[in-house]
């Protein structure tokens, strides 16, 4: 019986034993297989006679590690078949692994092979060409990696770019944690457009935020659907400028539906979350995840009534019981790593999430209802979102500050807030909450636009 122990008994043997064993279960590919994955490391004096032949095999599963395993030889005498598996194998992954294969032999030698794979159409191809390039970075490889700079490519193009075009940034104003203390705790009753604009590059951390739904309410009448996008955008953009490197912007929105004028006519529904995204992807948003918040179906509007009814097709409407948090991160050739470790060791000892958290993209969370605020934030909602995307002390932002829930969930939880919130009545809700010790009197400023102008130095 074949057993693991039992192939690394005859590898380390020798005398081609393994090279009969898999002669003798040639036409079983899945013995084929465990043979070769149970190889594991090969000894020096290893007979590899038999690897070449099973790089033609019928399955591509032996091929790919038989291709591994040559690779593992990294032996010069064998680029010349990787290099013809790279451009002739007619399954993608077992093509990566050649070149794979060529880039582990870290020789001068692999250089014009790796080059060569360059050209590949298969972009996953040509990432492991680069990597196997980049080890010679500075050694005559430069000229042919830069041009990738425009290869059609997002992901090469992306490596290229942090390998060869990203410039340090320079944090004249301040480290990554740390932030202004004019803006902690402070709600500004303003157009936060119009607020933005006065804040420094790279002031906050997090921003969590549900934009005013298009026509629904009061507070959100704009001529058009595109003017709506485009007011977004622009809150958006700021949002962007004003945001440090490599951290979250987490939008809530969803589809809306603008009722019908009269019984002539139908009713539009807008997908506001999916209309928004390409403007967030062309401004440096990179997207990280969509959350979906799952409401219980009795808590939302009924529009499957109808159907019910008259079970005709065409005509099924069903309830809206998802929101979306989509979650974006402002684009950086840095990694998340980079991020966490500009934290010091308490603060992110104090930060972990504690167990309970969630597991899934599904989110499923009673809605909140208030009195005078029509659209409030349930607690639970920003409870997640600002453990599981900020530190301790960070300061976390909402641009439609509504009725503050957010400003008041992030300070609960060890972080700084900064609100606007244009609408004077909600401005004055939220200060009267001060009285609730929602927040905290001693620490949060209500401003206007011209107050706040004063105190920013
Ligand atoms: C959906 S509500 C946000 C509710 C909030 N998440 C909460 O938990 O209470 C959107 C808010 O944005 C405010 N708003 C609309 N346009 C604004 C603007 N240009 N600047 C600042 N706030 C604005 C509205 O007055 C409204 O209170």
């Amino acid at each position: 019986m074949l057993t693991k122990e039992y192939i690394k008994d005859l590898k380390t043997n020798g005398n081609g034993a393994i090279g009969k064993l898999v002669e003798q279960h040639k036409t079983n590919s899945g013995s084929l297989v465990f043979i070769l994955e149970s190889l594991g490391q090969l000894p020096k004096n290893f007979d590899s006679s038999f690897l070449p032949d099973l790089t033609t095999h019928k399955s591509s599963d032996v091929r790919l590690l038989a291709v591994k395993n040559i690779g593992k030889l990294a032996d010069e005498q064998n680029i010349q078949l990787l290099s013809y598996i790279s451009k002739h194998d007619n399954d993608t992954t077992v093509r990566r692994e050649a070149i794979s294969s060529i880039g582990r032999m870290r020789k001068e030698i692999v250089k014009p092979y790796l080059v060569d794979a360059l050209q590949d159409e298969d972009p996953k191809v040509v990432c492991q060409a680069i990597r196997g390039l980049l080890v010679f970075k500075g050694n005559g490889v430069d000229e042919e990696l830069k041009k990738l700079i425009n290869h059609e490519n997002e992901m090469v193009r992306t490596v290229i770019y942090k390998e060869f075009f990203a410039t340090q940034k320079t944090h004249k104003n301040q480290p990554h944690t740390e932030s202004y203390d004019y803006l902690k705790n402070v709600v500004v009753n303003a157009d936060t457009i119009e607020t933005m604009k006065l804040l420094e590059d790279e002031s906050i951390h997090l921003t969590f935020t549900s934009p005013p739904y298009y026509n629904a309410r009061d507070y959100s009448i704009y001529p058009s659907y595109k003017a709506y996008l485009e007011f977004l955008a622009d809150v958006f953009k700021e949002v962007h400028r004003i945001t440090k490197e490599g951290r979250f912007l987490i939008v809530n929105t969803s589809p809306i539906i603008i009722p019908r004028i009269s019984r002539s006519h139908s009713s539009k529904r807008y997908p506001i979350p999916f209309d928004i995204h390409p403007y967030l992807m062309e401004m440096g948003w990179e997207f990280i995840d969509d959350i979906v918040w799952l409401k219980p179906e009795a808590s939302v509007k009924n529009r499957i009534g109808g159907f019910m009814q008259h079970r005709k097709p065409l005509g099924y409407k069903p309830n809206s019981v998802t929101e979306y948090l989509m979650v974006y991160r402002k684009s950086t050739e840095k990694l998340l790593d980079w991020n966490i470790r500009e934290y010091d060791y308490k603060t992110v000892q104090e930060s972990k999430v504690a167990d309970g958290y969630e597991t899934s993209n599904v989110w499923k969370i009673d809605p909140c209802f208030d009195k005078v605020h029509s659209a409030v934030f349930p607690v639970e909602l920003c409870k997640r979102v600002i453990q599981y995307y900020s530190f301790k002390n960070d300061l976390v932002f909402d641009p439609f500050g509504g009725s503050g829930t957010m400003g008041k969930t992030a300070k609960s939880l060890g972080r700084n807030f900064f609100l606007t919130e244009k609408d004077e009545t909600y401005f004055e809700y939220m200060k009267s909450k001060k009285s609730k010790e929602i927040f905290d009197s001693r620490e949060t400023k209500f401003l206007s636009l011209n107050e706040f102008k004063q105190t920013i130095k």
